[in-house]
């Protein structure tokens, strides 16, 4: 504990800098959500048909604090600081002027929620009802950076008001019924559940690569939010991206750059977009495929896919974890020469990700560079 009485410097640039402070979440009370116009959650065969909300079983949740814990504990050993949450009651019905909402979620996954770019920690504005509140249990943390680093920028986006008017009605009920080639269709289109009325976005949506953010367009991140990262992070280049996943949430188990020069791509979430190639190609940048997940099929009560085999955690540009079931995953980092930390973490899924969602940078030792001076036009 000594070492978290260290003064805060808040700073990270990109995924891969040498990391010295991070925040690793908490499973503690995380809800199967309630439904609300963006989620809808259907798990008959786990207790938790739609229309039903609660509490993820108890004894899921020990193991995945286990595994959280053991996973901060692997940070601190090798020097990095480590922060947590303050979890809240999530079971607890929220409500602001425009609406109610029967739980809230959870505070496993820091990564939705913060967004460091360089000095600044921008809380994101999130675009479900049941996480609109969940800002909360990072502000003991971050009230206590601004008053410890004088340079740290602490900023928030617009709230979003999540009315009516920021979903297609009855989304979800529709989509679930397309077949495959009409729900890639939809992706195509970028016609998801959330309407342009109003910025929305999850910070995960966001891959750091000094001067160029790489945001992916998805069921929670509208073009309105995409537009408002660009306008608010003006000395950057915001690259707007999608990939071939329907229902897409979150960049980091689809494209996940890992050193200059370098990033990992879904073998399944092909082929990128012409303009992002020709961006990374231009760059003398290589894109490699991601190796075969260990996992067939999702975990129990889990909403993230087998795809958090690449949701990893790098810790500098030769060293990363690896969940440690992902035994392919593991040997393709080691072939291209980094060194493999295993990290159990599959128990988490659950409660909302992988290796990369359970944590949030506060301090990267680092610049900011320009690893992409050769640009796109329109891109
Ligand atoms: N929604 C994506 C990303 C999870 C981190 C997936 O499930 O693959």
């Amino acid at each position: 504990m000594a070492e978290n009485k260290a003064k805060t410097k808040v700073c990270s640039w990109n995924e891969w800098d040498p990391l010295k402070h991070v925040i690793v979440g908490r499973a503690d009370g995380t809800q199967v959500q309630a439904p609300e116009p963006a989620v809808e959650r259907d798990w008959p065969e786990y207790g938790f048909p739609l229309g039903t909300y609660g509490r993820l079983p108890k004894e899921m949740e020990d193991k995945a604090n286990e595994q959280l814990d053991n996973f901060a504990h692997i940070l601190e050993q090798r020097g990095i600081r480590v922060d947590r949450p303050t979890p809240l009651d999530f079971s607890q019905a929220v409500q602001t002027p425009d609406w109610q909402q029967a739980s809230m979620f959870g505070c496993m996954p820091p990564r939705d929620v913060l967004l460091t770019v360089g000095n600044e920690i921008l809380e994101a504005t999130m675009s479900c009802r049941s996480r609109w509140f969940e800002y909360i249990v990072y502000r003991p943390l971050l009230e206590r950076y601004f008053q410890e680093d004088p340079d740290f920028r602490w900023e928030a986006a617009p709230k979003p008001r999540l009315t009516e008017r920021t979903y297609k009605k009855d989304y979800w009920k529709t989509f679930n019924a397309l077949s495959e080639a009409e729900k890639l269709a939809r992706t195509k289109a970028r016609d998801w559940v959330l309407t342009e009325a109003e910025p929305c976005f999850d910070a995960a949506d966001v891959a750091r690569c000094g001067r160029d953010l790489i945001v992916q367009q998805s069921t929670v991140t509208n073009a309105a939010g995409i537009s408002w990262l660009k306008r608010h992070f003006r000395n950057h280049r915001v690259h707007s991206v999608i990939f071939k996943e329907d229902a897409p949430m979150h960049i980091d188990a689809t494209f996940v750059p890992l050193r200059p020069g370098l990033a990992l791509s879904n073998r399944q979430r092909k082929p990128l977009t012409p303009e992002m190639v020709e961006l990374f190609r231009k760059n003398d940048w290589q894109i490699v495929e991601c190796a075969k997940p260990a996992h067939d099929k999702k975990a129990k009560l889990s909403f993230c896919s087998v795809w958090l085999s690449m949701n990893i955690l790098i810790l500098d540009p030769k060293t990363v974890c690896v969940e440690a079931s992902e035994k392919e995953q593991m040997e393709q980092f080691d072939k291209l020469g980094f060194e493999v930390v295993p990290v159990p973490l599959w128990d988490v899924a659950a409660f909302g990700g992988g290796l990369h969602c359970a944590t949030a940078d506060v301090y990267r030792e680092g610049t900011l560079e320009d690893y992409f001076p050769h640009q796109i036009p329109g891109f």
